[in-house]
């Protein structure tokens, strides 16, 4: 049984004002209707973090950093290692995200090493991968997907493994109002966990897959209810409380 989970990514959004007031929106919405098995989290910018996470305390909700440091600590200005993101309260850590992708250029080798620091903090990595269009479009984009898994995730240990979540969102649904269908989210959500098995076993069996790419409160039931998808990333309808928490209740 795979418990779901539902991750809300704010992105670059929100001042420290103004994020303090979206989540003590969320958290208690969150708390008083959901009345079922899921686990909850808000990746939020760096500053919020600490602040969040003292909201969250006690609360079904947890928080999430949007990404992390290669490296344990030293001088590298402007990065945020794992360690210093657990010691705010943080759980949990996007990593590999497509956009980090896109336009810091992080490659599948220092992805691992995020994972591994994460991993090494204590932290439940995120880990993100996903297709551009004109992959998606050429038909060679299951074989792609599961590439990015291999590069990055295929050198860790299976006890390693087993504390990942792992997030496929196609590019081309990314903010865009186009979701992939149900068929589509299941035909690749299954290719990833049968993928995984043939290097982790039966541990792909309890991995959580969860799609992200234009999730709303409208489309999210028949997205969770797919077999192999465990939940979801939620970018921009994780802004608006209400929306949000109507999302979380979908998935059971
Ligand atoms: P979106 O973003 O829900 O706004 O499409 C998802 C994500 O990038 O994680």
């Amino acid at each position: 049984m795979r418990i779901p989970v539902v991750a809300g990514n704010w992105k670059m959004h929100k001042t420290f004002e103004e994020g303090l007031s979206l989540a003590s929106e969320v958290i208690p919405m969150v708390q008083d209707e959901m009345h079922h098995k899921a686990e909850v989290v808000l990746c939020v910018p760096f500053i919020h973090l600490s602040a969040i996470a003292r909201l969250a305390d006690g609360t079904r909700t947890l928080v999430g950093a949007q990404d992390c440091s290669n490296q344990t600590q030293g001088a590298f200005t402007g990065q945020v290692s794992a360690g210093q993101i657990a010691s705010t309260g943080a759980k949990y850590v996007i990593i590999g995200h497509s956009e980090r992708r896109q336009y810091n250029q992080e490659s599948a080798q220092e992805l691992t090493q995020k994972a591994k620091q994460a991993l090494a903090a204590g932290l439940t990595p995120i880990f993100c991968c996903g297709e551009p269009l004109e992959i998606r479009q050429g038909g060679n984009y299951l074989e792609y997907v599961a590439q990015q898994l291999t590069d990055s995730l295929f050198g860790l240990e299976g006890s390693d493994f087993e504390k990942l979540i792992i997030a496929y969102e196609p590019i081309w649904a990314i903010g865009t109002g186009l979701t992939a269908s149900n068929d589509q989210a299941q035909e690749m959500h299954a290719f990833l966990r049968k993928h995984l098995a043939t290097k982790f076993g039966n541990l792909a069996d309890s991995m959580r897959i969860l799609y992200g790419g234009s999730v709303k409160a409208t489309n999210a039931t028949e997205l969770f209810a797919c077999p192999d998808v465990d939940g979801g990333l939620v970018g921009g309808a994780s802004l608006a409380s209400r929306e949000f928490t109507e999302i979380v209740k979908c998935a059971r």
